[in-house]
């Protein structure tokens, strides 16, 4: 059970100024009746919620699929960046969504988008030993002896382990491009992996979670609901 102010401020765009101003004058009503009481309880779950005589639908959970385009931060504030919500219209930020695992500015690709917490920690927790992959651009020729070194679990000269991961060798050259499957999401983790290995990161870009893919038909900077099926496959 929710305080009616605050179902108001959390499934739509109202503020809290807003919506007890709303709720005050009458113009609120909760299952057909007029509710004046912001502090009044209702489960938002099947609540019919009024706002001025229209009825505003209420989503439980907001799920999104974004293709993150570079010069981003993967937050929901920023004091100088733009952030990944400056790209959702704000039509679709109730509940408002947080990023689920981080891509640095620079990176794009797949980034979900959730207002779920508990979604988001199995999608985010490397206990939950979910793979992500990446397409990983470097500078230097990547061979077999690297994919060995990551499928044992990388060491860094600082003692930081990392967990093993998978790495597919794609194009090698003096400029190489590999999938790279990882299910751990540390702080500039594939960048590092890879310095660590002598080949510096010239691109990276997110194209699965789990068995879900970055939907081709996004370009650069759009995104599209998740449905229950995206959800499941996410964790098939
Ligand atoms: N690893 C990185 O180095 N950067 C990302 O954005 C994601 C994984």
């Amino acid at each position: 059970m929710q305080r009616l102010d605050k179902i108001l401020t959390t499934y739509t765009a109202c503020s809290r100024r807003e919506a007890a101003d709303l709720i005050k004058r009458g113009l609120v009503q909760a299952n057909a009746l007029i509710c004046r009481d912001p502090a009044a309880r209702f489960d938002p779950a099947g609540l019919v919620l009024q706002i001025k005589g229209e009825i505003v639908p209420i989503r439980l959970q907001n799920h999104l699929m974004l293709y993150k385009p570079a010069g981003f931060v993967s937050a929901t504030e920023d004091p100088r960046e733009k952030t990944v919500l400056d790209l959702i219209d704000p039509s679709d930020l109730y509940p408002l969504p947080f990023p689920a695992g981080r891509l640095d500015k620079d990176a794009t690709g797949l980034l979900l988008l959730t207002s779920d917490g508990e979604l988001c920690h199995r999608i985010i927790s490397p206990k939950k030993e979910l793979y992500k992959t990446y397409l990983v651009e470097v500078q230097g020729k990547l061979g077999a002896e690297d994919a060995e070194k990551i499928s044992q679990g990388l060491v860094l000269e600082s003692e930081e382990r990392f967990l093993p991961g998978m790495l597919e060798i794609l194009e090698s050259g003096d400029i190489s491009l590999a999938s790279l499957k990882i299910c751990e999401g540390k702080f500039h983790q594939v960048k590092r992996m890879m310095a660590s290995l002598g080949k510096p990161v010239l691109s990276l870009k997110r194209t699965a979670i789990g068995g879900l893919a970055l939907d081709e038909i996004l370009s650069p900077g759009a995104y599209k609901r998740l449905t229950p099926a995206d959800i499941e496959a996410i964790f098939q």
